[in-house]
């Protein structure tokens, strides 16, 4: 048999498969708030071993998307309850995603007397949904000192809540060109204190917030996701050996926190060696995830470079993703008109076989 349908046991992460559901913001979430549709759309994917929910904002101020939901309510608490209570009567484990978009944002997605933030007061290029229209992003202002302790606090807060709301456990969203991507970025953080300058200094907002998040939920119930070399949402490339090193410095740090797991957000551009290096500091899981079919997951669940992998597009429309890859069933193409728009279509409306 496959090993990606036989049960993983490490730690505490104990699935019954070993193909995860990838993070994917679908934008259903009205006023911000995770709703029965939602726990719908999530049930019917876990076939999965493990669930990653949508990007999920710790605050007011990181909901630069239109109609993402948050975790820092008591609404938003009792609607992701439905979520996991749901997931869990499906036999599989679910993470929440903790995303801060930082400058990857508009202001006019952001609850009223919100301002769009950034570890510097840098913008990113291009241009950003918003419900009236694409806009450039906003400018960021910078976080002072205060800024930087609250968003430190927001995300430990946030994480309580998710473990309250029935969470097994969170994802930090260090990928992508999200917050915690920006402050590792050199030519988006300039800043001169210690968040900035040097590679431990602009890992250093990352790493405060997976300890303290560790030090309240355990470290068990904390994985991080990163994405090396990827320079999507705005991210300026620079130079491959500092890349390198910036990502095995996180990994040996995280492997030192006890981390569950750290989530690959791959891409073509990443060296062999850099794998190696973040596989080889890393004793605990890694899952990797990007453009993978059942048999290339398969492949690397078996050359041992990862223990667990990710399927994002595939698991969105395919609600019944597990039964179709077991049976060489053809799969459905996503619906890209759909992805974020509100409502049933394109969300729960995928078929599955007879
Ligand atoms: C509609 C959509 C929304 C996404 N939203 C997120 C997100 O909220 N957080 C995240 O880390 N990645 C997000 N991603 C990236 C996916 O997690 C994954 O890395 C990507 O889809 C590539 O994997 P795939 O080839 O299996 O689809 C999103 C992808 C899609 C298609």
């Amino acid at each position: 048999m496959k090993k990606l349908f036989t049960p993983y046991s490490k730690a505490t992460l104990q699935l019954k498969n070993h193909v995860v559901m990838a993070p994917m913001t679908r934008s259903r979430a009205i006023g911000n708030v995770p709703n029965d549709l939602m726990a719908t759309y999530y049930k019917q994917r876990s076939g999965a071993g493990l669930i990653i929910t949508e990007g999920t904002s710790p605050s007011p101020e990181g909901l630069g998307y239109p109609r993402i939901p948050g975790i820092f309510t008591d609404a938003q608490v009792e609607g992701w309850k439905l979520v996991t209570n749901a997931v869990h009567e499906g036999g599989s484990k679910i993470f929440l995603q903790l995303m801060h978009t930082g400058r990857i944002a508009h202001s006019s997605n952001l609850p009223e007397g919100h301002q769009v933030v950034g570890l510097s007061g840098i913008k990113a290029a291009g241009e950003i949904y918003t419900d009236t229209g694409m806009f450039e992003y906003s400018v960021p202002t910078a976080l002072d000192e205060e800024g930087i302790a609250r968003i430190i606090h927001d995300h430990v807060k946030a994480a309580e809540n998710a473990i309250a709301a029935g969470f097994d456990g969170v994802e930090l969203h260090g990928a992508h060109g999200y917050l915690l991507e920006q402050s590792l970025n050199p030519h988006v953080n300039n800043r001169t204190d210690n968040y900035g300058g040097s590679i431990e200094n602009r890992s250093r907002l990352t790493l405060e917030i997976v300890q303290k998040i560790a030090a309240s939920i355990g470290a068990d119930n904390v994985g991080l996701r990163i994405s090396p070399f990827l320079t999507s949402n705005g991210m300026p490339a620079y130079e491959e050996a500092e890349v390198h090193e910036t990502y095995v410095y996180l990994a040996r740090e995280v492997n030192q926190l006890g981390l569950a797991y750290l989530h690959i957000s791959n891409n073509p551009g990443i060296p062999e060696k850099t794998h190696q290096d973040i596989r080889d500091a890393f004793a605990n899981t890694i899952i990797y995830c990007n453009g993978f079919t059942a048999e290339t997951a398969e492949a690397k669940l078996q050359d041992g470079s990862a223990d667990l992998v990710a399927f994002g597009r595939s698991f969105l429309a395919n609600p019944d993703f597990i039964r179709r890859i077991e049976k060489n069933a053809p799969l459905n193409e996503p619906d890209y008109n759909t992805l974020y728009t509100p409502g049933e279509e394109g969300y729960t409306d995928y078929p599955v076989l007879d």
